[in-house]
């Protein structure tokens, strides 16, 4: 197993003058003093001293091989995290550094690999900014401990460390931004006495505000620097929560009970603190995090851990095994970081195979028959269920890509590529649900005598509790509230449709962006009717003028076709359901069948039918 340091920073050799940039003082920028130092300066304040293992690739493997550190994960560093700018401002940045780390990743040869940073103080910004990130080959995000006044229980932080979860991406939190500024002027007291104060902050606030019930536990999120001082005072925070209702807090469980959720690294500097970070954490939460190559890291890194007293197994986890689990090494594309990479160091059992890429065994593993004893059908229920499931995350991924794409037509009206590439996308989104219209027809060899011997195991789950296909609709415009009544037992579920709610719809970027290029026009104070009338007119125009808007009418061929083929799905789905319970209720409590009926009314895009009724007026 790799000894894998997951805590250790970066700062490029040079980059744009930030302050010329965005017009906004008291940006960070490199003041190289002498050949292999530099200074790192915050507009004309000192900030920190450092040197050239910061950016030279070459320091930094030759610094590795002497202290026996096979992979580091780079992160940048919080005075470059922006929170308080706009976030405009603070996303360039994000996004300068973010590939600035990537480069250097590139020239690592596979040891190097990094964590991105994010506009924290927008959510929408952060989670797009992490999906790309993701796919440039970083293997997670780097977040401070607060964003302004808001602690990580802040809703808007939970959907982002939600996000993390979907993308599979690890989060190291580090603390930044200390408070007590006033009274903590000298002698590095921000650092020493405020960051571990900070962290603690930080971990309590997620245990207390509830933010660990509301996220998944395939979270996998670490503490910087031991965590802070939250090992050592965890028995004051129990003390209090038993005894104080005051300090309860809003979760579930006592504080000692989310442990495992969470890791810290190893940057305690001190062989008994660590002693007693791994009995308080367990061997298996705690990772070697050095903070290197900055004056206040370790100065050869993992001997903390190395020359300690735990046990040689305790030792190998905290030197590699558990960061290769945290950042999820062993699934992943071994050359993703960076470009021109040789094969990273990585032992031959964690190499890539078409059963780990795809996890396999996982995905044979998920599929587990209530009756008993076990009907054979159970089995094909199950597996059509879980592949419309599968796809219908797809179609959620290819129709976000669209709204985006549509979004940005709207912003440059002179370039096509993007209505193009949403054209392409939705020719996909109409090919997949094609199949899942037919794929009905699988499950209509189940008798409907084998139905009813496991029917009765099944309730009270219902299609009605498919978080995505109530995503679905929602993300093309048909958004019922009322339909949240469903995911209440299921509060991540109920959370990413609330959000889906609340997002502009493919509905909305399609006429947003025809309004923003002057193709469609609203009285301010015109009526909703009125507004329905403005936007099939519009469509209406632009069939009327197939010559310009050739790329305008096949997205709206393309979108008209999808809503026809969910019509045919909802259909297809009723044919199926009467012929296995006839007009029986579902095992949802609705009327069954007459009630599904009223649903192939329901149209995503109502103004491209109506155009084609005014078109031949
Ligand atoms: C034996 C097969 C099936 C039967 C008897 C059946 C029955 C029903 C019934 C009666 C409803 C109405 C809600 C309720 O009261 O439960 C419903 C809704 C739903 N079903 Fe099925 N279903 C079957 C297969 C499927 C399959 C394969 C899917 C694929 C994903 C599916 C997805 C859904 C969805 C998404 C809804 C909600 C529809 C809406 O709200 O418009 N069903 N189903």
């Amino acid at each position: 197993m790799p000894v894998i340091d997951i805590h250790n920073h970066f700062f490029p050799r040079q980059w744009p003058d930030l302050a010329a940039r965005y017009g906004t003082p008291n940006w960070p920028w490199i003041k190289h003093t002498e050949p292999g130092k530099a200074e790192i300066m915050v507009g004309d304040r000192f900030f920190r001293k450092i040197y050239s293992a910061c950016w030279d690739p070459e320091v930094r493997l030759s610094e590795m091989d002497r202290d026996g550190i096979e992979i580091q994960i780079l992160s940048a560093t919080p005075v470059l995290f922006a929170y308080e700018r706009p976030v405009e401002h603070a996303l360039d940045c994000a996004q300068l550094f973010n590939d600035a780390a990537l480069d250097l990743c590139g020239q690592g040869k596979g040891r190097l690999k990094s964590l991105c940073q994010v506009p924290l103080q927008n959510i929408d910004a952060s989670c797009k900014e992490l999906a790309r990130c993701m796919r440039a080959g970083h293997l997670g995000v780097q977040i401070g401990n607060h964003v302004g006044e808001k602690n990580l229980d802040d809703p808007g932080i939970v959907t982002f460390l939600h996000h993390c979860a979907d993308e599979g991406a690890a989060v190291l939190v580090h603390p930044w931004d200390m408070f007590g500024a006033d009274r903590m002027q000298k002698y590095m007291m921000p650092w020493t006495v405020g960051m571990p104060a900070e962290t603690q902050l930080g971990i309590v606030a997620m245990i207390l505000g509830g933010a660990f019930d509301k996220l998944p536990a395939k979270l996998r999120i670490c503490f910087a620097h031991g965590g802070g001082s939250f090992a050592f005072l965890l028995g004051r925070l129990e003390n209090a929560w038993q005894h104080h209702p005051v300090a309860h807090g809003l979760c579930e469980l006592p504080p000692r009970q989310y442990l495992p959720r969470f890791s810290v690294d190893s940057a305690v500097f001190d062989d008994r603190a660590l002693q007693f970070l791994v009995g308080t954490m367990g061997a298996e939460r705690v990772m070697l995090g050095s903070d290197y190559p900055f004056p206040l890291g370790e100065h050869r890194v993992g001997s903390l851990i190395r020359d300690s007293n735990l046990t040689p197994g305790e030792k190998s986890r905290l030197l590699g095994e558990n960061a290769s689990v945290f950042l999820a090494l062993g699934s992943r594309q071994p050359a993703a970081a960076g470009s021109g990479q040789k094969a990273p160091i990585v032992p031959h059992d964690d190499q890539l195979t078409y059963s780990s890429y795809l996890k396999v065994p996982e995905l044979l593993e998920l599929q587990h028959p209530q009756s008993t004893p076990e009907h054979h059908d159970e089995l094909l229920f199950i597996i059509v269920h879980q592949t419309y499931e599968l796809w219908f995350k797809e179609l959620l991924h290819d129709l976000d890509a669209v709204v985006a794409n549509l979004q940005a037509a709207g912003t440059n009206p002179a370039s096509h590529d993007e209505v193009y590439e949403a054209a392409r996308l939705l020719r996909r989104c109409t090919e997949i649900t094609r199949v899942l219209v037919e794929q009905f027809t699988i499950l209509e060899t189940m008798l409907p005598t084998h139905f009813m011997a496991f029917r009765g195991k099944l309730e009270p789950a219902s299609g009605f509790q498919s978080e995505q296909f109530r995503e679905l609709e929602f993300l093309c415009g048909l958004k019922d509230e009322k339909m949240l009544r469903y995911h209440r037992p299921t509060p991540e579920a109920h959370a990413r449709l609330e959000r889906r709610l609340r997002d502009p719809s493919l509905h909305d970027a399609l006429f947003e962006a025809l309004q923003a290029m002057g193709k469609l026009h609203f009285d301010s104070e015109a009526t909703e009717p009125e507004r329905f009338n403005a936007r099939a007119r519009a469509i209406l125009s632009l069939y009327r003028d197939e010559r310009s808007n050739r790329d305008w009418i096949d997205v709206c061929e393309r979108l008209t076709e999808f809503d026809a083929l969910v019509v045919s799905w909802r259909l297809r789905h009723i044919q199926l359901v009467e012929r296995v319970i006839g007009v029986r209720m579902g095992t949802g409590g609705s009327a069954g069948s007459s009630y599904l009926k009223h649903t192939l009314d329901k149209k995503f895009f109502p103004e491209l039918w109506e155009a084609r009724t005014l078109l031949t007026e």
